[in-house]
């Protein structure tokens, strides 16, 4: 079976943040009305799946076509029993790559594990090079964690990696119409940083999201950020950064009308998502997710990965476009060259 599949795992649902824009919702809205929609996400971890069960499947993700997993949440790196589902994707033989808000990377304990367990990638994110417009974006739910610590965790675990390859360190930086500035400013920091590579993705949020007015994109904003974005691929730099053609994807996104066509659409051939409650989805769209007909719907408790997988359809042209399909592009098609970037180099 040809190993081809990027598997994005929501793990696990609490995160120490609490940004308004998430895809998880948040939390204060949640316990007023907990979700009872198939496939919607939120903090509220009532219906994650326990460890025992993640570690099970992912046991059988040797042999499967799964090549990649991208494990998010909510917050991964503050469950301990992550680590745990972490060595067992590896020893599955499997590229591992971790989205997090940076703060467990300051423990020492847990950057030295992932550098043991020869985790391939860590994406921090960082939505402003400003501290103060980042830590007002991604507010801490305690108030005691921010900016400086996201780059602290970043140096701690660049340090602790030394002249190892892995992991490569990425940062994340959604982009809102605000500040397109931030695709060049958040250029700039990584590269202070010394971090190996970078995505700036559009925000993605549903038109009736309350906050879609102020941060979502607009038609008139389009020229700001395809300027910035020539600027973020023309000018010197040492981050591996998706194909160019990401760019041209961005601001096509941007520009697009929701429910346009995505044409060879990979998301249910060479993509899934799976929810902290096992379900697992084509993709992470709440168009696509609302679309999948009841007897298609499946978990992966009690699941093998061999089997779950073994009948992928070729990839198909999908009319559920929504901007989050761009922010899907990295990770499946330009990991593998972001992760050997700095090999290369
Ligand atoms: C949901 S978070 C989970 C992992 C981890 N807690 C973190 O902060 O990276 C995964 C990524 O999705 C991004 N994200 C969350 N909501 C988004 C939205 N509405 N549109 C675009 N990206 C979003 C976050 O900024 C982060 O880079």
């Amino acid at each position: 079976m040809p190993r081809d599949t990027t598997l994005l795992w929501g793990l696990r649902s609490p995160c120490a943040f609490a940004c308004p824009h998430c895809y998880f919702g948040t939390i204060e809205e949640h316990k007023q009305a907990p979700p009872i929609e198939v496939g919607v996400l939120s903090h509220l971890s009532r219906t994650d799946l326990p460890p025992r069960a993640l570690r099970e499947f992912a046991r059988t993700l040797a042999g499967s076509p799964i090549e990649r997993v991208v494990i998010a949440g909510g917050e991964p790196l503050d469950w301990p029993p992550t680590l745990e589902v972490i060595e067992l994707i590896k020893e599955a033989g499997c590229q591992v790559v971790i989205a997090t808000n940076g703060i467990p990377l300051t423990r020492p304990p847990v950057t030295q594990r992932l550098i043991a367990l020869g985790v391939d990638g860590v994406s921090v994110s960082l939505d402003s090079a400003d501290a103060r417009t980042n830590d007002r974006l991604r507010p801490s739910r305690s108030g005691r964690f921010g900016y400086d610590d996201v780059l602290s965790g970043i140096r701690s675990l660049l340090n602790a990696r030394g002249d190892r390859h892995t992991p490569q360190v990425g940062i994340y930086t959604v982009v809102m119409r605000e500040r397109p500035q931030e695709i060049t400013d958040m250029a700039r920091l990584a590269n202070q940083l010394g971090v190996d590579y970078y995505v700036p993705q559009p925000i993605s949020l549903t038109p009736d999201h309350k906050l879609f007015a102020e941060l979502a994109h607009r038609r008139e904003d389009v020229p700001g950020v395809a300027e910035q974005l020539a600027r973020l691929y023309n000018e010197p730099s040492r981050l591996a950064l998706p194909d160019p053609s990401y760019a041209r994807r961005f601001v096509a996104a941007i520009s697009t009308q929701e429910g346009a066509l995505v044409p060879n659409c990979f998301g249910g051939a060479r993509l899934f998502f799976i929810q902290p409650d096992g379900s697992v989805w084509d993709c992470p769209s709440d168009r696509r997710i609302a679309a999948t007909p009841p007897e298609h719907r499946r978990s992966i408790r009690d699941a093998d990965a061999r089997t779950l997988f073994a009948d992928r359809p070729a990839c198909t042209n999908c009319s559920l476009f929504s901007r989050d399909c761009v922010n899907m592009w990295p990770l499946v098609l330009d990991m593998p060259q972001m992760l050997n970037a700095k090999a290369i180099r």
